[in-house]
């Protein structure tokens, strides 16, 4: 088969493009849907600070740092530590990244197809006049029906197919104007929310930090939120940054992509919390907070049927964008390294994906372990490795040239980046592991 030609190597064809795409694989069910939950379920305030924490000091470095790796290389994941390290078993750092895709896409593509249920109950009006312990009720009976699956195998199909198309066709275009969209139909409902009778103990409950509540599983759930949330661990931004033109500038991509995803999930608590509280709905309720909680909102609002429809197509396109990123990781990787075209790439990851996906979909047991190995671990793990590959491994006047665009510009952040990726952050992610996990 002919070898992948690296000349024809597709990239994003604009400055505000790569930010919406980076920030579209950023932003989707990891903010809208997994923020809430674990704040839920792991007592409010105090988790969040921990997870503003984690944000700026790690991630931020290891988003800079897979961007460097990918702009340098201009290769997928493993590729990309081929090249830069020849030789050397960094490659495997790229390997376990296409891993944790696989595992990723699998249960997270379960959660969009309940979008689609969503997105379906919302058009027939399939809320409407229940009680919130009866939308309570139709989650758990859509759960253990057999139309997750199909819901499933539907959006795989979706993100299959815009991934096949491209890059500059297929994912730029979808972003760029849908993720706005998404941020001011958040703002509406955090209004109706905050002016539900109660709200204020949502508020308290989100904002109002109970230190008591800081525990070793508390701030490793932090770390994992971090990184799930902001695409960052696995290489998703490695393939993206391989896509990125040599003239942006990656440190402003960084903040504003970080900026951008925390501001969404904060305002997403804002959303959810007060209607929590409002209603007596269980801030643990696990995987099914937002689903029980919105519906519940948009009965209790004026247009509840047109913001329900808009919301949930927005959810679905935010979730959209997000699946395309994880699976390009696994096309770019395939038709890269295994020489097969990106056509056949797709076909053999969709398909693996929609097995393992499968049975997330049907036992809740396999979909909590894709969950919590991915997120929890294999993207802290990969975060590790990529920011000590960078502060101790890798040459730093080429990380500085590639963070100047080769002396373009000064950077001011330069040698901040080089103190976190050396010690802050290595020393964080190693420290909450060992704590979190039990070891020490
Ligand atoms: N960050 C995405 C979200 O919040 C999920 C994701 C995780 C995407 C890891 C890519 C890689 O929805």
């Amino acid at each position: 088969m002919a070898k992948f030609d690296f000349s024809k190597r597709d990239g994003f064809g604009s400055k505000f493009g790569v930010i919406a795409a980076a920030a579209g694989s950023a932003i989707g069910l990891g903010n809208i849907w997994r923020f809430p939950y674990v704040v839920g379920e792991n007592g409010g305030g105090a988790f969040l600070l921990v997870y503003l924490f984690f944000v700026i000091s790690i991630g931020i470095p290891v988003m800079m740092s897979e961007f460097v790796i990918g702009r340098s290389a201009q290769r997928n994941p493993v590729g990309s530590f081929k090249k830069l390290a020849p030789g050397k078993p960094w490659y495997l750092v790229g390997l376990m990244g296409v891993g944790a895709a696989f595992m990723i896409l699998a249960f997270y593509t379960v959660v969009a197809g309940w979008t689609l249920e969503y997105l379906y109950q919302s058009v027939f009006n399939g809320f409407h006049g229940k009680s919130p312990e009866q939308i309570g009720n139709m989650f758990d009976n859509f759960r253990g029906s057999f139309r997750p699956i199909i819901w499933f195998l539907i959006f795989m199909v979706f993100t299959a197919g815009i991934v096949m198309a491209g890059i500059k066709n297929g994912i730029e275009k979808f972003t760029k104007i849908l993720m706005p969209v998404l941020f001011l139909i958040l703002i509406i409902i955090s209004v109706r929310s905050l002016t539900l009778p109660g709200a204020g103990e949502g508020m308290k409950f989100l904002f109002k930090p109970d230190f008591s509540k800081i525990t070793p599983k508390v701030i490793l759930e932090a770390l994992g939120q971090a990184f799930f949330s902001l695409s960052i661990g696995m290489g998703t931004l490695i393939t993206y940054g391989s896509y990125i033109s040599k003239k942006q500038n990656l440190t402003s991509t960084a903040f504003n992509v970080t900026m951008a995803d925390t501001i969404i999930a904060i305002i997403a608590g804002i959303a959810i919390f007060p209607a929590v509280f409002a209603f007596g709905i269980p801030p643990a309720s696990e995987e099914g907070l937002v689903f029980i909680t919105l519906p519940v909102i948009f009965e209790q609002m004026p247009g509840g049927y047109f913001f329900s429809l808009l919301f949930f197509v927005l959810l679905s396109v935010a979730a959209l964008t997000s699946t395309i990123s994880v699976l390009e990781v696994i096309v770019a990787y395939m038709s890269e390294e295994l020489n097969i075209t990106r056509k056949q790439a797709t076909i053999l990851g969709t398909v693996t994906v929609a097995v393992l996906g499968a049975f997330a979909s049907n036992s809740s047991a396999v979909f909590s372990v894709l969950n919590f190995t991915s997120a929890t671990v294999l993207l802290p793990l990969g975060g590790l490795l990529i920011v000590v590959f960078i502060g101790w491994f890798y040459n730093k006047r080429k990380v500085e040239a590639e963070l100047t665009n080769e002396g373009e510009f000064n950077s001011w952040f330069f040698k901040p980046f080089i103190l976190l990726v050396k010690y802050l952050a290595p020393i964080a992610i190693a420290a909450v592991f060992l704590y979190g996990l039990g070891i020490f």
